[in-house]
């Protein structure tokens, strides 16, 4: 299986969320081998990775690849060798400019599309602008509505009510992009995990004697884990 983080936009949370994803404990129980997989050519998911293995954090079940090439074939070629050894593929797609090349190949080749955005007008209009057209053709192409697209709203505030933004995504998008049955709100435990090449579960541990960021830990790794059932329901 493949799921791609897509989003035209930077700094929508594609990369803390591919990277929080694979190391999850309900993807870990629905799949015995993952492998990361960054399409993006600024390298910030490479560059946590050599930290983890500098610093030994095991990973086990989880790998990682970059890919740096920009020609179908070859990523086809790649991407077929990883999944002899992992059952779960999660690429990390660049938010790019003007060819979208990423963007387009992840789209049509991934089995589940997961698209971070926030409730703005901004990212909207972004969205209708770059990703729709995008999307619309793949579905167009296919002939049918497959159940690929799946908006996850992203740096929400911790206390909304998460129906009434799946509502709002659901009122405001086509009937073949959906919103996933979860939200990925702003918290500071995101923003800090990462560093020394730890994962999100490795930072809780980390900080377990201070009450405030255990709890902000506690409180991001519940809605990974919630955000990963919604992934494991669309299987
Ligand atoms: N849920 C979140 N809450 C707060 N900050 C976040 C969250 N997710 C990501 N961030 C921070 O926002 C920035 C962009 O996130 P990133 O995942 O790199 O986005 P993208 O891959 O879409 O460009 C990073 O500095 C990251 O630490
Ligand atoms: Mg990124």
């Amino acid at each position: 299986m493949i799921i791609a983080f897509v989003q035209t936009k930077g700094g929508t949370g594609k990369s803390t969320l591919a990277q929080s994803i694979a190391f999850s404990r309900g993807i870990a129980k629905a799949f015995d081998s993952i492998s990361i997989v960054e399409m993006d050519p600024q390298k910030t998911l490479n560059r946590w990775w050599q930290r983890r293995e500098e610093n030994r954090f095991p990973s086990k079940g989880v790998k990682f690849k970059h890919i740096s090439s920009t020609d179908r074939q070859v990523i086809l070629k790649e991407l077929e060798e990883l999944e002899q050894s992992s059952e779960l593929l999660i690429l990390d797609v660049p938010g790019e400019g003007i060819s979208k090349f990423h963007t387009q190949f992840a789209c049509a080749v991934a089995d589940l599309v997961l698209i971070p955005m926030r409730t703005s007008t901004n990212d909207e209009e972004a969205f209708v602008d770059n990703l729709l057209p995008i999307i619309t053709r793949i579905v167009d192409l296919d002939g049918e509505t497959r159940d690929v697209f799946h908006i996850v709203p992203s740096f929400t505030h911790p206390l909304i009510n998460r129906q009434n933004v799946i509502d709002y995504f659901e009122d405001l998008l086509p009937d073949f992009i959906h919103c996933l049955n979860a939200t990925f709100s702003f918290g500071t435990a995101f923003e800090n995990f990462s560093r020394g090449g730890s994962n999100l579960y490795e930072y809780a541990n980390s900080v377990k004697t201070n009450l405030k960021l255990f709890g902000q830990a506690k409180k991001a790794i519940i809605e990974i884990e919630t955000i990963a059932e919604a992934i494991i329901h669309l299987r």
